[in-house]
């Protein structure tokens, strides 16, 4: 018997791991780069586009989605998958991470967090229940713990103090999901760069019990080699036979480093905020479009890329609609890094199915070394 929800790894090399997150909305290949649709939309994108990257799961975000359009409007217009017609698995971030990085004017308490709204000032409040039903409303298919997570550097007893209150609501947030068939929760690890706190909060997590564990409390302003660190140890804590998810990581670098330490799912807004703002990837290193001397070029972005922006465009075109800051540039650069950050998770995951994951990163660092882009 199969459960409607399940993981399967089939294959390991090193500490890296490739298999499939079965849902009953589809599957996802693991290792997974999640694009964020925050707002229920993908930014420049649609969602028809977005699966032809490659992608197989979005994240969408509560706090945005409470504050508008609200989460019972969605429900009552038949969830988030028809309301933004994506019809394939989504993951919801619980809403504590951007209460502290957008809302304005907060209160933090045992019970949850209060805060006003950074879209017309109206007060709120998000605690692990609420958390919970708005992520049900919107049919979220993979829901996230409500988490606080704290900004970094702090000292050590600000760190524990987040992750113990963190692990309060991780219980608080498992007994209000409930037996939900088909749907998974999953828990949130904190503890900063500590790593006694990183292990008790592993273990506080796996006494309750999740289908999936997040690495949370990284990529907040403690630099590669600090979360490098940290993912040395902090997947090795967690259950093997689970997804490990590292949260809003990251560029390129980081996501193959964090692959190569044992993560199977990530997301961040790097590839679609970047793509407006005119910054693209390639596998010599980043560029950007709005510079000079691509005005005259009538090479694509990548002669190896096979997205719409590389297949039927040259950089002085790219050039050319962004310095005009007509809506094709977002289009065309959000398509291409998306492509290029669904690339890189399919050869992530061919290397490791064929056992030559370590051949495969020392290809991908030495083409940037060589730059030229
Ligand atoms: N996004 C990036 N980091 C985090 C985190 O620690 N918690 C939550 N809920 N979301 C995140
Ligand atoms: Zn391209």
């Amino acid at each position: 018997m199969t459960a409607a929800f399940n993981f399967d790894v089939t294959a390991i090399d090193g500490a890296a791991r490739t298999g499939v997150i079965a849902t009953p909305r589809g599957a996802i290949r693991t290792p997974a780069f999640m694009p964020v649709g925050t707002a229920g939309t993908v930014k420049a994108m649609l969602p028809e586009s977005v699966a032809a990257t490659g992608a197989d799961i979005l994240l969408g975000n509560t706090y945005h989605l409470m504050l508008r359009p609200g989460a019972e409007r969605v429900a009552r217009l038949g969830g988030l998958h028809r309301f933004m017609h994506w019809e394939r698995p989504i993951l919801t971030d619980s809403g504590g991470f951007q209460v502290m990085s957008l809302a304005g004017l907060r209160k933090l308490t045992e019970h949850g967090v209060t805060f006003k709204s950074h879209i017309d000032g109206s007060r709120h409040e998000l605690t692990p229940e609420r958390s919970m039903e708005i992520q049900r409303l919107l049919g979220s298919d993979i829901v996230m713990c409500f988490d606080e997570c704290p900004a970094l550097p702090a000292s050590d007893d600000e760190v524990a103090r987040a992750m113990r209150l963190s692990m309060r609501w991780a219980e608080r947030s498992r007994a209000a999901f409930g037996d939900r068939p088909g749907h998974a929760l999953f828990g949130i690890m904190q503890g900063g760069v500590n790593r006694e706190l990183r292990e008790e909060s592993a273990e506080a997590l796996k006494a309750i019990g999740f289908d999936g564990y997040a690495v949370g409390g990284l990529a907040v302003g403690e630099g590669q080699a600090a979360m490098f660190g940290v993912l040395d140890y902090a997947p090795g804590f967690l259950p093997a036979e689970k997804p490990r998810y590292l949260m809003g990581v990251g560029k390129p670098e980081d996501i193959v480093g964090a692959v190569a330490r044992g993560i199977d799912m990530m997301d961040c807004v790097l590839p679609t905020r970047s793509g407006r703002t005119g910054q693209v990837f390639t596998r010599r290193g980043a560029l950007n479009i709005k510079n000079a001397r691509h005005q005259d070029d009538p090479r694509p972005i990548d002669e190896a890329c096979t997205c719409p922006a590389c297949r039927n465009y040259s950089r002085a075109y790219l050039h050319h609609v962004f310095r005009a800051q007509e809506i094709i540039a977002s289009m065309l650069l959000t398509w291409h890094n998306l492509h290029y950050y669904q690339e890189l998770m399919a050869g992530m995951r061919a290397a490791i199915a064929e056992g030559r994951f370590a051949a495969w990163q020392a290809g991908f660092h030495a083409l940037r070394e060589e730059g030229d882009v």
